[in-house]
């Protein structure tokens, strides 16, 4: 089958079409055809080896690993003799988490991963680009306790996590506010978000005292502002949460001014996907797309993605239904 391989960490020409032996389903396992899968800023960061810290989970020397690739969508091939929810021809989307692997024709998972079935109403395309956001953003909103009416402000509300986590809020009930730049404004309020902040020509410093959270999908929220931006006992979400300096400040914050800030690895969860998939359904959550790129293309679009200007999620076309 064709894979896309990396066998050293670095820019995008290290990643390469390659033929690869088709993988075997164990016992538990589903076998899919891939359709499409996505570069998310995870695959980049991955790939570069950025921050150094990876090294130490994907091999210090060499990617131990050699295809990267977390979300995707395809068709079950085959199963394993003990599979039980799953069968020949089914739908499905999903993640592959921590094991990677979606640029690739075929993927074999465990039946209990982060899998569903596929709506109707969406694209292969569209179901790709589900997880890696919505997932994160349900992981932090519930975390931050997000209800009917409160406020929240979502920075970089125009990303994979900001355009998921805008409408997730939206379903939840809350007052949404996006902060993006100026291209970004007309889809930000598309997708639901009640006010929008242009970032360009407004800033956080101006809504003292406004937001129940500040959720910072991109780790760009400036920390002192948005901490003022929350009410007493808000919450300050921030996927992007390492730098031991802004890290200590948070504690500092929680103790001092009643206010959490919260940072982390979401949890991607069977619970999750299952929940995300009923609001597919109802048309409540529809993944943002920017650009789709055939899998030959892909050192392109991890050019495009590294950017970090892209608008929702850049998706992979691996191979096409019925071929
Ligand atoms: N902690 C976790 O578990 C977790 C999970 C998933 C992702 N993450 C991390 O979260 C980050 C975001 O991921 P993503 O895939 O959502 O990113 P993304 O889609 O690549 O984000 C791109 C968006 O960021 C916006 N942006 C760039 N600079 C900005 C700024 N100064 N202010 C406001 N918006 C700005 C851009 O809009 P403009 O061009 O309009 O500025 C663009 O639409 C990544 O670093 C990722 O590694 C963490």
């Amino acid at each position: 089958m064709r894979a896309i391989e990396y066998n050293n960490y670095g820019g995008p020409e290290v990643l390469l079409l390659t033929e690869v032996s088709k993988p075997v389903p164990k016992e538990n396992q589903i076998l899919i055809k891939v359709i499409a899968s996505t570069v998310t800023m995870a695959d980049v960061r991955l790939r570069k080896a950025d921050p150094y810290i990876v090294k130490f989970m994907m091999g210090f020397w060499h990617p131990k690993n050699k295809t990267l690739g977390i979300e995707f969508s395809g068709i079950v091939e085959a199963v394993g003799k003990d599979v039980k929810n799953y069968k020949v021809n089914d739908e499905v989307f999903g993640s592959a988490g921590f094991k990677f692997g979606t640029y690739a024709e075929y993927i074999c998972l465990h039946e209990d991963e982060v899998i569903a079935k596929k709506p109707e109403n969406i694209s292969f395309q569209q179901a790709a680009a589900v997880t890696f956001g919505g997932l994160t953003a349900l992981h932090f909103l519930r975390l931050g306790q997000i209800d009917k009416g409160k406020k929240i402000l979502v920075y970089g509300a125009s990303g994979n996590c900001g355009t998921a986590a805008v409408q997730l809020a939206k379903y939840f009930g809350a007052e949404v506010t996006g902060v993006c730049s100026t291209g970004s404004v007309k889809l930000v309020k598309s997708i639901g978000a009640d006010k929008v902040i242009d970032y360009t020509k407004d800033d956080i410093g101006n809504y003292p005292n406004s937001f129940d959270i500040v959720f910072d999908t991109v780790g760009k929220s400036p920390f002192g502002k948005s901490v003022d931006a929350l009410k007493e006992k808000g919450y300050y979400l921030r996927l992007v949460h390492m730098n031991p300096a802004v890290v200590f400040a948070g504690i500092f914050t929680g103790l001092t001014k009643g206010k959490k800030v919260i940072g982390g690895t979401a949890v991607e969860k069977k619970e999750g996907i299952e929940f995300l998939r009923k609001l597919l359904i109802s048309g409540e959550f529809v993944p943002v797309i920017d650009r789709e790129f055939p899998i030959e293309k892909i050192s392109a679009a991890h050019s495009y993605v590294e950017t970090g200007r892209k608008k929702g999620s850049v998706v992979i076309n691996v191979a096409q239904v019925g071929k």
